[in-house]
This record gives C-alpha cells, structure tokens and sequence, in this order.
C-alpha cells in the first residue's frame, strides 16, 4: 500500500472518532442518507465529494483517481477487507460502474444487480497518489427488498364537485435507468403527467400528475396509483389506493308527506325531507305554497302538523350545507272536504 494515509484509513476504522481527534475531515461526501432498492434491479448512489484543505494534503485532480466502495463494519479491524468495489479494478465483489467525473468530485456510482445480502452501510474512499481519505463520518443506507415501497399519493386541498383537482403520484427510482411506470385507475377521465423528478438529496423519483373535475357520484370511490418496476423480466408492482371524499352540495333532495292520502282536519302528517351532502345537511326548511305565496312555515328534518283549515296547499324542503342548497319537487297536502281553491 502506497498511500501514507491508509494507516489512518485503518485507525479510522478500528476507533472511527481518530479523525475527529484533528478537529477535521480530510474529505467530506454527500451521500443520500438510505436508498431503497429492489433486488434484482440496479442502484444509482449520488456521490459528491470535497477536499477541505487540498494543499495540505497535495491533492491533484489531473491525477488517476480510484473511487472505493466498502462497507461499513461494526467489527473492528476489517478495513480494507470490506471494499466492495474499486474503480482501479476490472474484477470487483460488486458489479458496478461510477458514472460521475470523479475528477470533477462527482462519485456518483452504479451498482448492478443488487441482492438482499447487500443490505448495508457504505462509504466511499478516494485514492489519487499520494493522496487518500475517507469521509467516515458519512455513510449510504443500503436497503434492498423484494417488494417495491407502495408510491405516495397526495390532494392538492379540498375535492370538491365541479372544482378541478391535480393528484400527484410519487414513487422512488432507485435505478434510474429503469424507472417505474404509474398507472393510475380513476372513475373518470384523465390526462397524465409523468416526469422523472430529481429529490433534494439527488436520489430520483418519479412523478405523475393527474387534474380533473370531480363529481359528486365520485365521492366515496377508490382511485389507485400502481407503480410497475421493471426488474429483468419481470415487472414487480406497489400500489396505493385512496377513498375519493367529495364535498358537494345537497342532491336527491326529497320531501314526502304521511299519511299520503286526504287527511282530516284534527289528524297529524308528518313531512320529512331527505337529501344527501358531503358535509351533512345542517338545516332543512320548510315551505308552505298556499293562494300563490310562498311563506316559510317551520325548519328541521321533519315538520308535524296537526291539520286546521287552510294547511292544504304544496310543501317543499330546502336542504342546505356549506357548498349550497338542495331544493324537493313540491308535494300536495289534501286535506279532505277542503276545497281545493287555494292550489
Ligand atoms: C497535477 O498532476 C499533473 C500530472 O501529474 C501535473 O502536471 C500538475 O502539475 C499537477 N498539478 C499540481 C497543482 O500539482
Ligand atoms: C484499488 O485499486 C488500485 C489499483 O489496483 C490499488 O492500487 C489500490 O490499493 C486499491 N485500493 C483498495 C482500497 O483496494
Ligand atoms: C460506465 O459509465 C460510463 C459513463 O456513463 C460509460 O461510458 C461506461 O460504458 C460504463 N461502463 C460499464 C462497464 O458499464
Ligand atoms: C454526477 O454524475 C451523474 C452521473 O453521470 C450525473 O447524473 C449528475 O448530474 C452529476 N452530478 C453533478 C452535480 O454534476
Ligand atoms: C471529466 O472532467 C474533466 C475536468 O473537468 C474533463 O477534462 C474530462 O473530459 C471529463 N471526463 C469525462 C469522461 O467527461
Ligand atoms: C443477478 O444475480 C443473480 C444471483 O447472483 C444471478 O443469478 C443473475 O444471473 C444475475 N443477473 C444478472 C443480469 O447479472
Ligand atoms: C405535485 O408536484 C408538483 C411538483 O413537485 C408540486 O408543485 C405540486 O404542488 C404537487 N401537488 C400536489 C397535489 O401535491
Ligand atoms: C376501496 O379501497 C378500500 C381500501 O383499499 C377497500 O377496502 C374497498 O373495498 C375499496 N372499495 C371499492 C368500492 O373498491
Ligand atoms: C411490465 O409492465 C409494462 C408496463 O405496464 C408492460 O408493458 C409489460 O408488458 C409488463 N411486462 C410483463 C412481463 O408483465
Ligand atoms: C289536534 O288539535 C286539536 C285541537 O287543539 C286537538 O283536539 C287534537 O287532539 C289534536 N290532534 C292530535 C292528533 O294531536
Ligand atoms: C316523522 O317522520 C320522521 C322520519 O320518518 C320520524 O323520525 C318522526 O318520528 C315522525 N314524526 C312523527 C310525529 O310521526
Ligand atoms: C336555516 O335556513 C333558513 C332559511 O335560509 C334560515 O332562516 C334559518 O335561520 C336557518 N337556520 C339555521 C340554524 O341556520
């Protein structure tokens, strides 16, 4: 080993905090903090790094740059045992490849095929002669899994009836050479938007949107955003469904008189209203249409009256939410041996 600096690579493993000791890092990465990664598939690490002090350490970016992938071990003493991957190297434990100009500090790297026994912390390591280090203070979470995480959906503020509303579907791409593909299930027509997304941490998503105009017989139905992986091939799929919640204004407004028939003066009829909103109806009205006017004649879901002259006539019921009113077809009242001369 030709790198002076590879003892303390070693010390760094076997007590990580010696660097620290110095009161800095000879080399700080930005890595993103876990990467979700499917097996199978392959995983791109956005890798950055950068030299706090470069005369001290006589580093020159003209000069062959290796890029070293290892694990991070909880044992002690493992170092350099660990290394997954070298870019000095054809053969590696890893397939791999660092697509970024690593003379440009860009370390991002490419890893093939990934397996669950891959599930680990890794830092990156930099040898360019006689210049080495290692940021051990900074590590990729590796996670792989069988199954893709289920993609995100969110609302932009209220669905409400006759306002259109965009749906954005999010899901992660790890490899983002083969990104997954949404697809979404509506009880409507639609027009997606999708686009490959950078996230702040430079991993990938992907992102689709969809806008359209809600009715109020959506409420209450399912929508479903499926995220399809392409791995190999086969596709592996994850999939998030959400209840459609609808505000809409009260519909199917509905007022019904019982006993149906002729009543009698002295006799009791109860009028009830029925009406379906989203919010529920907070006040129902009643209105009496009687030799041509119409008065108010009482409030609530339901209006009994004890029969006296002059109640013959139509009813019909208001029903009212925050988004609006629903108004019934009117409904007769006869009151028997009462001429009809007011209707
Ligand atoms: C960097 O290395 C190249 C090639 O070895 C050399 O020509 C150049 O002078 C070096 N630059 C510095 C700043 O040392
Ligand atoms: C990486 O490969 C180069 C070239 O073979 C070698 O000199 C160097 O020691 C290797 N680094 C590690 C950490 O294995
Ligand atoms: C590695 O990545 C570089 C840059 O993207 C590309 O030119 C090269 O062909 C890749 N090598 C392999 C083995 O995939
Ligand atoms: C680093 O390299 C990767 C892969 O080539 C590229 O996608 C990315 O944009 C580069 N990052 C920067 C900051 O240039
Ligand atoms: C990498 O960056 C260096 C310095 O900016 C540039 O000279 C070189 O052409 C780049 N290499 C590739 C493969 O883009
Ligand atoms: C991926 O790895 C598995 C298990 O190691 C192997 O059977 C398979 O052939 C590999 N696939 C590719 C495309 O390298
Ligand atoms: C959807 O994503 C875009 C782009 O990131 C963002 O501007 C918009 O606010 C998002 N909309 C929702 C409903 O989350
Ligand atoms: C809607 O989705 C929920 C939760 O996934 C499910 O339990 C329900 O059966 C679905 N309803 C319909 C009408 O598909
Ligand atoms: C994988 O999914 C894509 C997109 O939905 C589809 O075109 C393709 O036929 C599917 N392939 C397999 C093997 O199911
Ligand atoms: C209706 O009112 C009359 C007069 O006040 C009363 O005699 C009668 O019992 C009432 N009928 C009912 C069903 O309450
Ligand atoms: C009127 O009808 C409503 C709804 O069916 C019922 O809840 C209420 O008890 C009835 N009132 C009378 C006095 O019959
Ligand atoms: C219900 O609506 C009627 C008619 O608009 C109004 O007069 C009454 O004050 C309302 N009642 C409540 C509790 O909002």
């Amino acid at each position: 080993m030709a790198c002076p600096e590879n003892m303390f690579f070693l010390i760094g493993l076997f007590m990580s905090g010696v660097l620290a000791c110095f009161g800095k890092r000879d080399m700080i990465t930005t890595l993103p903090d876990r990467l979700d990664v499917l097996t199978g598939s392959c995983v791109q690490i956005p890798c950055a790094f950068y030299i706090p002090d470069q005369n001290y350490y006589k580093f020159n970016s003209t000069i062959l740059i290796s890029g070293v992938w290892f694990k991070k071990s909880p044992q002690f003493g493992e170092g350099l045992d660990n290394v997954i991957f070298n870019s000095s190297e054809t053969v590696n434990r890893y397939e791999g490849n660092i697509t970024g100009n690593m003379s440009q500090k860009n370390c991002t790297t490419v890893f093939f095929n990934v397996t669950t026994s891959s599930s680990d912390k890794y830092l990156f390591r930099i040898e360019s002669q006689p210049f080495c280090a290692t940021d051990t203070e900074k590590s990729v979470d590796i996670v792989v899994r069988d199954l893709p995480p289920s993609p995100i959906i969110t609302v932009s503020g209220e669905v409400k009836e006759e306002t259109a509303v965009s749906l954005n579907c999010s899901a992660v791409a790890p490899c983002p050479e083969h990104p997954p593909e949404l697809i979404w299930t509506l009880p409507t027509q639609f027009t997606p938007e999708n686009q490959l997304q950078e996230n702040p941490d430079q991993t990938k998503s992907v992102l689709s949107t969809v806008t359209f105009t809600p009715s109020y017989l959506h409420h209450e139905k399912n929508i479903t955003c499926t995220a399809v992986y392409p791995v190999g091939t086969i596709n592996k799929t994850a999939e998030h469904t959400m209840m459609l919640n609808v505000s809409f204004s009260p519909k199917n407004t509905s007022a019904s008189i019982s006993p149906a028939g002729p009543v009698l003066v002295g006799s009791c009829v109860n009028l009830t209203c029925s009406s379906t909103a989203n919010p529920p109806v907070t006040n129902f009205t009643w209105f009496q249409i009687s030799g041509g006017n119409t008065t108010q004649v009482a409030s609530g879901l339901s209006y009994t009256l004890n029969v006296t002259v002059g109640d013959g006539g139509l009813y019909y019921c208001e029903a009212r939410n925050s988004n609006g009113l629903g108004k019934s077809e009117e409904e007769k009242l006869a009151v028997k041996g009462e001429t009809e001369i007011f209707l």
